[in-house]
């Protein structure tokens, strides 16, 4: 399965603290915004993962990541030259994704929570059609939105509908078999002239191949969408990291628990970073190694 972060957008309700860098550079507390949707995608045991970011700042991702090497991953990285939508992804992703299955996560999607593993296994491990997480949320106009009948089946989605049918907000992430990019192909823009990753998921919803995976109680799907939410994610970030002493989305440590690198690679990473506590996470991680995970 390949992966892909869509980093592009242009961030206006966050002005002007995104007048000269891009939304998902910005530290949620002590770390990149896009480390969070990068973790979701290793924690799913993906190695060739694609970032699409906007023509100004794809070389601030770069930057970060370079190949991928110091993660044991593949970074690779393309360009959108124009923000029209969410499943270009797929248009542009297409050569990447070479006909494989796909997880697509946007890069200001903000998860945490127990079972996420476990969670993400279950949709890598469908052959056919699709998976989105779904969440319950207090203001479903915000998002797009899934609605069930009385045996929990999925039935309707809509975008950012005025009257929402339920209050379970379609998540920035999604599993999409081989046939997406050719399915993201033949959309047409919508009312907003955007084409809108609704559509394209009511494809398999129709076709009766869409797996809707409910985040429950006891998970965080955190949005970065203004500065109230980008402040208050932040917040909860530096709580739970203190409470626990440990760290939401160190890519080398979970890049070390995966078997992506090597106890060497890992502590020279966590050496060059010692001063900090995600530097020290990543040493924990290593003198944990014949320790059970707690
Ligand atoms: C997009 C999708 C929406 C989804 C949301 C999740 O909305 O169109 O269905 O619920 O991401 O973050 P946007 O953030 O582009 O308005």
């Amino acid at each position: 399965m390949k992966g892909i972060i869509l980093a592009g957008g242009t961030g206006t309700r966050l002005h002007p603290a995104t007048l000269a860098i891009n939304k998902q550079l910005l530290p949620i507390y002590d770390k990149p915004m896009i480390y969070y949707p990068m973790s979701v995608l290793m924690l799913a045991g993906i190695h060739d993962i694609l970032i699409i970011a906007s023509p100004d700042y794809v070389d601030n991702y770069r930057r970060l990541f370079e190949d991928g090497s110091s993660l044991g991953i593949r970074v690779a990285y393309m360009v959108q030259p124009k923000p029209e939508g969410l499943p270009q992804a797929f248009t542009l992703g297409r050569e990447f994704i070479g006909g494989d299955s796909v997880m697509l996560v946007l890069g200001d999607n903000l998860f945490f929570g127990a079972n996420m593993t476990e969670l993400l296994a279950r949709a890598s491990s469908r052959r056919r059609g699709a998976t989105i997480f779904s969440y319950r949320v207090d203001d479903p106009s915000r998002y797009g939105v899934v609605d069930f009948d009385e045996s929990g089946n999925a039935v309707g989605l809509e975008e950012k509908p005025l009257h929402p049918r339920s209050n379970q907000a379609v998540t920035g992430l999604y599993v999409f078999d081989g046939t997406v990019a050719d399915r993201a192909a033949s959309l047409r823009p919508s009312a907003r002239g955007e084409l809108e990753i609704t559509d394209l998921i009511r494809e398999y919803l129709l076709e009766g191949s869409l797996a809707v995976e409910l985040m429950g109680r006891g998970f965080a799907w955190l949005d970065t969408g203004t500065h109230d939410s980008l402040l208050e994610a932040g917040e909860f970030v530096r709580t739970i990291q203190k409470r626990q002493g440990i760290q939401i989305a160190c890519l080398e440590e979970i890049a070390y628990r995966q078997g992506f690198i090597t106890a060497d690679q890992a502590r020279s990473r966590g050496r060059a970073l010692a001063k900090t506590a995600y530097g020290q996470a990543i040493l924990t991680a290593l003198e944990q190694r014949a320790r059970p995970r707690m």
